[in-house]
């Protein structure tokens, strides 16, 4: 029964994401994985995994000690388990999906690390200085400040 229920949400969920991206905005899975949602969330949003590939989780998460700027680091155990669960949920994760014309600009064996340089990004926020200095946002990874469901995956416009 769980599990019916289960595959019906699964299915509501993809058709709201279709009506949606019809709409104009756009649907990738949030993180729902208890552990990443607080170390990721911390500092800022915990980004979907859908927008990097494994390997670029993977290297990030091979250098926290020196994150951005920022040091990072997390007991190995809670890294490895994070790094698990982002490598499963990425866009060529097999729990994954991602957005076709935000991997176009991944090249095969490429590791970005800023889901805020991918040229698809920057198509979409092409936006005036002024935008990006309003104290309400200040960086361009502030999802939340322009999209504020980014936090259940919906990116609208
Ligand atoms: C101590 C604070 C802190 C924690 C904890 C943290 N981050 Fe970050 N993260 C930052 C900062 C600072 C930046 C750079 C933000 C900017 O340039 O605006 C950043 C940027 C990022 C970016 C790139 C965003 C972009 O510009 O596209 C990714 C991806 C990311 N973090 C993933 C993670 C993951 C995964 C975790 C959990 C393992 C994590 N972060 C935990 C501070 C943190
Ligand atoms: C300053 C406000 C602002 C910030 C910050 C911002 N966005 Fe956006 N974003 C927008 C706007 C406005 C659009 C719609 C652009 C358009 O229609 O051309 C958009 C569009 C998008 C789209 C495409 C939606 C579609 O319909 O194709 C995605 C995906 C997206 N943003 C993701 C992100 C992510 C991820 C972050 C954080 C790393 C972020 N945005 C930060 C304002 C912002």
């Amino acid at each position: 029964m769980t599990r019916l229920v289960a595959v019906a949400l699964a299915i509501l969920l993809q058709v709201m994401a279709v009506m949606d991206a019809l709409a104009g905005s756009k649907y990738l899975p949030p993180v729902t994985d208890a552990l990443t949602r607080k170390a990721c969330g911390e500092c800022h949003m915990p980004f979907p995994p859908g927008f990097l590939p494994g390997r670029s989780w993977s290297a990030l998460m091979g250098g926290l000690d020196d994150h951005f700027g920022e040091d990072a680091a997390l007991p190995p155990e809670q890294a490895a388990q994070i790094e698990a669960y982002l490598v499963q949920n990425a866009s060529n994760g097999p729990n994954g999906r991602g957005l076709r014309d935000f991997m176009r600009w991944v090249a095969p064996a490429g590791t970005p690390q800023r889901i805020t340089e991918n040229p698809a990004f920057l198509r979409e926020h092409d936006f005036p200085d002024r935008v990006w200095r309003d104290p309400k946002v200040v960086t361009k990874s502030n999802c939340l400040a322009c999209h504020p469901r980014a936090d259940q995956g919906w990116f609208d416009d």
